[in-house]
Protein backbone atom coordinates (compact mmCIF):
# COMPACT_ATOMS: atom_id res chain seq x y z
CA UNK A 1 0.00 0.00 0.00
CA UNK A 2 1.57 2.81 -0.77
CA UNK A 3 0.85 6.10 1.87
CA UNK A 4 1.45 9.28 1.27
CA UNK A 5 1.42 12.03 3.90
CA UNK A 6 -0.74 15.15 3.25
CA UNK A 7 1.44 17.82 3.16
CA UNK A 8 0.67 20.73 5.53
CA UNK A 9 1.82 23.69 3.46
CA UNK A 10 -0.40 22.52 0.42
CA UNK A 11 -3.70 21.56 2.51
CA UNK A 12 -3.11 25.44 3.83
CA UNK A 13 -2.47 26.87 0.84
CA UNK A 14 -5.79 25.47 0.03
CA UNK A 15 -7.96 26.35 2.59
CA UNK A 16 -6.46 29.83 2.17
CA UNK A 17 -7.34 29.81 -1.76
CA UNK A 18 -10.60 28.00 -1.42
CA UNK A 19 -11.87 28.13 2.10
CA UNK A 20 -11.59 24.53 2.17
CA UNK A 21 -13.29 23.15 5.98
CA UNK A 22 -12.81 20.16 8.41
CA UNK A 23 -9.40 19.56 6.67
CA UNK A 24 -7.09 17.58 9.27
CA UNK A 25 -3.76 18.67 8.69
CA UNK A 26 -1.56 15.56 9.02
CA UNK A 27 -3.82 13.21 8.39
CA UNK A 28 -2.19 10.09 7.07
CA UNK A 29 -3.75 9.32 3.70
CA UNK A 30 -3.31 6.16 1.09
CA UNK A 31 -3.71 9.08 -1.79
CA UNK A 32 -3.63 6.20 -4.63
CA UNK A 33 -6.51 4.32 -2.68
CA UNK A 34 -8.21 7.06 -1.84
CA UNK A 35 -8.31 9.04 -5.26
CA UNK A 36 -9.57 5.42 -6.77
CA UNK A 37 -12.46 5.18 -4.05
CA UNK A 38 -13.24 9.07 -4.89
CA UNK A 39 -13.77 8.39 -9.06
CA UNK A 40 -16.16 5.55 -8.59
CA UNK A 41 -18.14 7.65 -5.63
CA UNK A 42 -18.61 10.66 -8.15
CA UNK A 43 -18.57 9.19 -11.72
CA UNK A 44 -14.69 11.55 -12.15
CA UNK A 45 -12.46 11.13 -15.00
CA UNK A 46 -8.39 11.29 -14.37
CA UNK A 47 -7.14 13.07 -17.42
CA UNK A 48 -3.75 13.57 -17.50
CA UNK A 49 -1.08 15.02 -20.08
CA UNK A 50 2.44 13.10 -20.29
CA UNK A 51 4.40 15.64 -18.79
CA UNK A 52 2.63 15.11 -15.08
CA UNK A 53 4.67 13.68 -12.53
CA UNK A 54 4.83 10.01 -12.20
CA UNK A 55 2.72 9.45 -9.67
CA UNK A 56 -0.32 11.49 -11.33
CA UNK A 57 0.31 9.60 -14.73
CA UNK A 58 -0.10 6.12 -12.90
CA UNK A 59 -3.56 7.46 -11.30
CA UNK A 60 -5.05 8.41 -14.24
CA UNK A 61 -7.79 6.79 -16.37
CA UNK A 62 -6.34 8.46 -19.57
CA UNK A 63 -3.01 9.81 -20.34
CA UNK A 64 -2.30 11.57 -23.59
CA UNK A 65 -1.20 14.84 -26.02
CA UNK A 66 -3.31 17.69 -26.25
CA UNK A 67 -4.89 16.40 -28.90
CA UNK A 68 -5.97 12.67 -27.28
CA UNK A 69 -6.69 14.93 -24.32
CA UNK A 70 -9.30 16.99 -26.15
CA UNK A 71 -10.56 14.36 -27.85
CA UNK A 72 -11.58 11.95 -24.72
CA UNK A 73 -12.98 15.13 -23.00
CA UNK A 74 -15.25 15.72 -25.77
CA UNK A 75 -16.45 11.59 -25.62
CA UNK A 76 -16.39 11.33 -22.06
CA UNK A 77 -19.17 10.43 -19.80
CA UNK A 78 -18.34 11.17 -16.27
CA UNK A 79 -20.26 13.67 -14.43
CA UNK A 80 -16.61 14.96 -13.31
CA UNK A 81 -13.56 15.47 -15.19
CA UNK A 82 -10.54 16.35 -13.73
CA UNK A 83 -7.80 17.73 -15.47
CA UNK A 84 -4.12 16.78 -14.60
CA UNK A 85 -2.49 19.21 -16.89
CA UNK A 86 -2.40 22.99 -17.33
CA UNK A 87 -5.05 25.88 -17.17
CA UNK A 88 -5.31 25.72 -21.27
CA UNK A 89 -6.03 22.21 -21.42
CA UNK A 90 -8.51 21.77 -18.44
CA UNK A 91 -10.35 25.33 -20.29
CA UNK A 92 -10.74 23.32 -23.53
CA UNK A 93 -12.26 20.50 -21.69
CA UNK A 94 -14.90 23.03 -20.02
CA UNK A 95 -15.31 24.56 -23.75
CA UNK A 96 -16.40 21.07 -24.62
CA UNK A 97 -18.47 20.05 -21.67
CA UNK A 98 -20.38 23.14 -20.28
CA UNK A 99 -22.35 21.03 -18.29
CA UNK A 100 -20.01 19.25 -16.42
CA UNK A 101 -17.36 20.07 -13.47
CA UNK A 102 -14.34 20.49 -14.49
CA UNK A 103 -11.48 20.74 -12.04
CA UNK A 104 -8.07 21.37 -12.57
CA UNK A 105 -5.89 20.65 -9.30
CA UNK A 106 -3.91 23.82 -9.07
CA UNK A 107 -5.51 27.10 -11.04
CA UNK A 108 -2.23 28.75 -10.74
CA UNK A 109 -0.61 25.87 -13.57
CA UNK A 110 -0.64 28.69 -16.60
CA UNK A 111 1.95 27.91 -19.58
CA UNK A 112 4.46 30.67 -20.71
CA UNK A 113 3.20 29.88 -24.60
CA UNK A 114 -0.73 30.49 -23.77
CA UNK A 115 0.90 33.84 -21.78
CA UNK A 116 2.26 34.76 -24.95
CA UNK A 117 -0.73 35.85 -26.51
CA UNK A 118 -2.61 38.29 -25.15
CA UNK A 119 -6.00 38.48 -26.74
CA UNK A 120 -6.29 42.70 -27.20
CA UNK A 121 -2.87 42.41 -28.96
CA UNK A 122 -3.09 39.40 -30.74
CA UNK A 123 -6.61 41.18 -32.13
CA UNK A 124 -5.01 43.76 -33.72
CA UNK A 125 -2.28 41.86 -35.09
CA UNK A 126 -5.12 39.94 -36.92
CA UNK A 127 -6.81 42.94 -38.13
CA UNK A 128 -3.41 44.12 -39.44
CA UNK A 129 -3.94 40.38 -42.11
CA UNK A 130 -7.39 41.09 -42.70
CA UNK A 131 -7.41 38.29 -45.81
CA UNK A 132 -5.76 35.81 -43.16
CA UNK A 133 -7.36 32.73 -41.48
CA UNK A 134 -6.40 31.91 -38.11
CA UNK A 135 -4.99 28.69 -37.07
CA UNK A 136 -4.19 28.90 -33.34
CA UNK A 137 -2.18 26.05 -31.19
CA UNK A 138 -4.21 24.47 -28.78
CA UNK A 139 -1.54 25.98 -25.94
CA UNK A 140 -3.27 29.55 -25.85
CA UNK A 141 -6.11 31.31 -23.84
CA UNK A 142 -9.86 30.75 -24.50
CA UNK A 143 -10.25 34.31 -25.57
CA UNK A 144 -7.48 33.35 -28.98
CA UNK A 145 -9.49 30.60 -29.21
CA UNK A 146 -12.17 32.76 -29.96
CA UNK A 147 -10.14 35.07 -32.04
CA UNK A 148 -9.42 31.73 -34.55
CA UNK A 149 -10.72 29.88 -37.38
CA UNK A 150 -9.39 26.48 -36.51
CA UNK A 151 -7.04 25.09 -33.64
CA UNK A 152 -4.49 22.66 -34.02
CA UNK A 153 -2.56 20.32 -32.18
CA UNK A 154 1.55 19.05 -32.65
CA UNK A 155 -0.22 15.92 -34.28
CA UNK A 156 -2.45 17.33 -36.31
CA UNK A 157 -0.97 20.85 -37.31
CA UNK A 158 0.26 19.56 -40.79
CA UNK A 159 -3.23 17.80 -41.79
CA UNK A 160 -5.08 20.68 -40.85
CA UNK A 161 -2.67 23.18 -42.80
CA UNK A 162 -2.75 20.81 -45.68
CA UNK A 163 -6.78 20.76 -45.70
CA UNK A 164 -6.80 24.23 -47.13
CA UNK A 165 -6.67 25.73 -49.98
CA UNK A 166 -2.71 26.78 -51.10
CA UNK A 167 -3.88 30.08 -51.89
CA UNK A 168 -5.60 30.53 -48.44
CA UNK A 169 -3.17 33.09 -46.78
CA UNK A 170 -2.73 31.98 -43.02
CA UNK A 171 -1.86 33.45 -39.46
CA UNK A 172 -0.10 30.70 -37.56
CA UNK A 173 -0.37 31.51 -33.60
CA UNK A 174 1.28 31.48 -30.82
CA UNK A 175 4.25 29.35 -31.00
CA UNK A 176 6.44 30.77 -33.66
CA UNK A 177 8.92 27.82 -33.06
CA UNK A 178 6.34 24.92 -34.35
CA UNK A 179 5.42 27.42 -37.02
CA UNK A 180 8.27 28.04 -38.49
CA UNK A 181 8.79 23.74 -38.69
CA UNK A 182 5.33 23.67 -40.33
CA UNK A 183 6.20 26.08 -43.09
CA UNK A 184 8.87 23.80 -43.39
CA UNK A 185 7.07 20.73 -43.76
CA UNK A 186 3.97 22.74 -45.50
CA UNK A 187 6.00 24.45 -47.57
CA UNK A 188 3.35 26.94 -47.10
CA UNK A 189 4.12 31.05 -46.21
CA UNK A 190 2.17 31.82 -43.08
CA UNK A 191 2.68 34.84 -40.78
CA UNK A 192 3.72 33.93 -37.48
CA UNK A 193 2.97 35.17 -33.98
CA UNK A 194 5.80 35.65 -32.16
CA UNK A 195 5.34 33.40 -28.56
CA UNK A 196 7.37 30.29 -27.43
CA UNK A 197 7.45 27.66 -24.75
CA UNK A 198 9.68 28.40 -22.28
CA UNK A 199 10.30 24.80 -21.44
CA UNK A 200 11.18 24.06 -25.25
CA UNK A 201 13.62 26.95 -25.90
CA UNK A 202 16.03 26.53 -23.08
CA UNK A 203 17.46 23.20 -24.55
CA UNK A 204 21.15 23.31 -25.48
CA UNK A 205 22.63 23.01 -29.04
CA UNK A 206 26.26 22.37 -27.58
CA UNK A 207 25.52 20.08 -24.73
CA UNK A 208 23.28 18.13 -27.19
CA UNK A 209 26.35 17.69 -29.63
CA UNK A 210 28.31 16.75 -27.11
CA UNK A 211 25.94 13.93 -25.46
CA UNK A 212 25.52 12.62 -29.32
CA UNK A 213 29.25 12.42 -29.61
CA UNK A 214 28.96 10.18 -25.94
CA UNK A 215 25.91 8.49 -27.73
CA UNK A 216 26.39 7.50 -30.82
CA UNK A 217 23.45 4.74 -31.59
CA UNK A 218 20.93 6.89 -29.84
CA UNK A 219 18.02 8.19 -32.05
CA UNK A 220 17.67 11.60 -30.92
CA UNK A 221 13.78 12.79 -30.97
CA UNK A 222 12.65 16.10 -30.15
CA UNK A 223 9.24 18.07 -29.45
CA UNK A 224 8.19 20.88 -32.84
CA UNK A 225 7.77 23.77 -29.98
CA UNK A 226 12.11 23.19 -30.14
CA UNK A 227 13.79 25.90 -31.83
CA UNK A 228 15.04 25.17 -35.23
CA UNK A 229 18.87 23.95 -34.27
CA UNK A 230 17.79 21.89 -32.05
CA UNK A 231 15.59 20.42 -34.74
CA UNK A 232 18.02 20.10 -37.57
CA UNK A 233 19.82 17.67 -35.05
CA UNK A 234 16.85 15.60 -34.52
CA UNK A 235 16.54 12.27 -35.77
CA UNK A 236 12.52 12.29 -35.46
CA UNK A 237 10.07 14.89 -34.78
CA UNK A 238 6.80 14.34 -33.46
CA UNK A 239 3.88 15.60 -30.60
CA UNK A 240 4.75 13.82 -26.92
CA UNK A 241 2.19 10.49 -28.65
CA UNK A 242 3.97 10.70 -31.28
CA UNK A 243 7.65 10.71 -29.70
CA UNK A 244 6.34 7.56 -27.48
CA UNK A 245 4.89 5.47 -30.08
CA UNK A 246 8.76 6.03 -32.20
CA UNK A 247 10.79 5.23 -29.43
CA UNK A 248 8.49 1.90 -28.56
CA UNK A 249 8.35 0.76 -32.51
CA UNK A 250 11.90 2.13 -33.59
CA UNK A 251 14.54 -0.54 -33.62
CA UNK A 252 17.09 1.56 -31.42
CA UNK A 253 17.66 1.36 -27.51
CA UNK A 254 18.95 4.54 -26.81
CA UNK A 255 17.09 7.82 -27.19
CA UNK A 256 18.05 11.44 -26.18
CA UNK A 257 14.58 13.06 -25.41
CA UNK A 258 13.96 16.66 -26.13
CA UNK A 259 11.17 17.68 -24.45
CA UNK A 260 9.80 18.02 -20.99
CA UNK A 261 11.29 15.39 -18.91
CA UNK A 262 7.80 14.00 -17.77
CA UNK A 263 6.94 12.03 -20.59
CA UNK A 264 10.11 9.99 -19.83
CA UNK A 265 7.75 7.61 -17.01
CA UNK A 266 5.78 6.26 -20.27
CA UNK A 267 8.71 5.58 -22.36
CA UNK A 268 10.19 3.58 -19.29
CA UNK A 269 7.35 1.66 -19.22
CA UNK A 270 6.49 1.01 -22.18
CA UNK A 271 10.03 -0.18 -23.57
CA UNK A 272 11.49 -1.03 -20.52
CA UNK A 273 14.76 -2.42 -21.87
CA UNK A 274 15.79 0.86 -23.77
CA UNK A 275 17.00 3.73 -22.58
CA UNK A 276 15.96 6.93 -22.76
CA UNK A 277 18.35 10.43 -21.69
CA UNK A 278 16.50 13.25 -21.08
CA UNK A 279 18.28 16.28 -23.24
CA UNK A 280 20.12 18.88 -21.08
CA UNK A 281 18.70 22.53 -20.70
CA UNK A 282 20.77 25.82 -21.61
CA UNK A 283 22.20 26.30 -17.64
CA UNK A 284 22.41 23.18 -14.76
CA UNK A 285 18.67 23.78 -13.27
CA UNK A 286 15.78 21.53 -14.17
CA UNK A 287 14.58 23.82 -16.40
CA UNK A 288 13.12 21.42 -18.82
CA UNK A 289 10.59 20.13 -15.77
CA UNK A 290 7.51 22.28 -16.85
CA UNK A 291 7.07 24.76 -13.96
CA UNK A 292 3.14 24.85 -14.52
CA UNK A 293 2.43 21.21 -15.16
CA UNK A 294 4.73 20.30 -12.28
CA UNK A 295 2.42 22.83 -9.67
CA UNK A 296 0.32 19.61 -9.98
CA UNK A 297 0.73 17.36 -7.15
CA UNK A 298 -1.11 14.10 -6.14
CA UNK A 299 -1.93 15.71 -2.89
CA UNK A 300 -3.63 18.85 -4.91
CA UNK A 301 -5.39 15.79 -7.11
CA UNK A 302 -6.67 14.30 -4.09
CA UNK A 303 -7.99 17.38 -2.50
CA UNK A 304 -9.47 18.93 -5.87
CA UNK A 305 -11.39 15.31 -6.12
CA UNK A 306 -12.32 15.17 -2.25
CA UNK A 307 -13.31 19.15 -2.34
CA UNK A 308 -14.17 19.65 -5.82
CA UNK A 309 -12.62 22.61 -5.93
CA UNK A 310 -10.88 24.53 -7.91
CA UNK A 311 -13.53 24.48 -10.74
CA UNK A 312 -12.87 26.01 -14.47
CA UNK A 313 -15.66 28.64 -14.31
CA UNK A 314 -16.52 30.09 -18.18
CA UNK A 315 -18.53 33.05 -19.62
CA UNK A 316 -20.49 31.30 -21.93
CA UNK A 317 -20.51 33.65 -24.43
CA UNK A 318 -16.81 33.12 -24.22
CA UNK A 319 -17.29 29.80 -24.82
CA UNK A 320 -19.32 29.52 -27.26
CA UNK A 321 -17.24 31.48 -29.68
CA UNK A 322 -14.14 29.47 -28.74
CA UNK A 323 -15.66 26.20 -29.26
CA UNK A 324 -16.44 26.64 -33.14
CA UNK A 325 -12.46 26.50 -33.57
CA UNK A 326 -12.23 23.11 -31.52
CA UNK A 327 -15.25 21.79 -33.40
CA UNK A 328 -13.35 22.03 -36.91
CA UNK A 329 -10.25 20.98 -35.22
CA UNK A 330 -12.30 17.81 -34.35
CA UNK A 331 -14.08 16.99 -37.33
CA UNK A 332 -10.60 17.99 -39.68
CA UNK A 333 -9.01 15.04 -37.13
CA UNK A 334 -11.85 12.25 -37.56
CA UNK A 335 -11.75 13.11 -41.54
CA UNK A 336 -7.98 12.15 -41.12
CA UNK A 337 -8.84 9.05 -38.78
CA UNK A 338 -6.03 11.72 -36.38
P1 LIG B 1 1.56 17.72 -27.02
O1 LIG B 1 1.42 16.80 -25.88
O2 LIG B 1 0.25 17.91 -27.72
O3 LIG B 1 2.64 17.29 -27.95
O4 LIG B 1 1.94 19.17 -26.45
C1 LIG B 1 3.08 19.39 -25.73
C2 LIG B 1 2.96 20.53 -24.79
O5 LIG B 1 3.82 21.34 -24.65
C3 LIG B 1 1.77 20.62 -23.99
O6 LIG B 1 1.85 21.70 -23.17
FE1 LIG C 1 3.18 25.53 -21.78
FE2 LIG C 1 5.60 24.73 -22.47
FE3 LIG C 1 4.62 24.01 -20.12
FE4 LIG C 1 3.62 22.95 -22.37
S1 LIG C 1 5.66 22.66 -21.60
S2 LIG C 1 2.48 23.76 -20.63
S3 LIG C 1 3.80 24.68 -23.79
S4 LIG C 1 5.08 26.10 -20.78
Amino acid sequence: MNIKYVNKEAIIDNVEKFGFANIEVGAEVDLFSEIEKIKKEKNAIILAHYYQEPDIQDVADYIGDSLGLAQQAEKTEADIIVFAGVHFMAETAKILNPAKKVLLPDLNAGCSLADSAPPVAFKAFKEAHPDHLVISYINCSAGIKALSDIICTSSNAEKIIESLPKQQKIIFAPDKNLGAYLIKKTGRNMVLWNGACMVHEIFSVEKLIKLKVRHPNAKVIAHPECEEPILSLADFIGSTTGLLKFSKSSEASEFIVVTETGILHQMQKSAPNKTFIPAPPENNCACNDCPHMKLNTLEKLYLCMKYELPEIIMDEELRILSKKPINRMLEISAHYNL
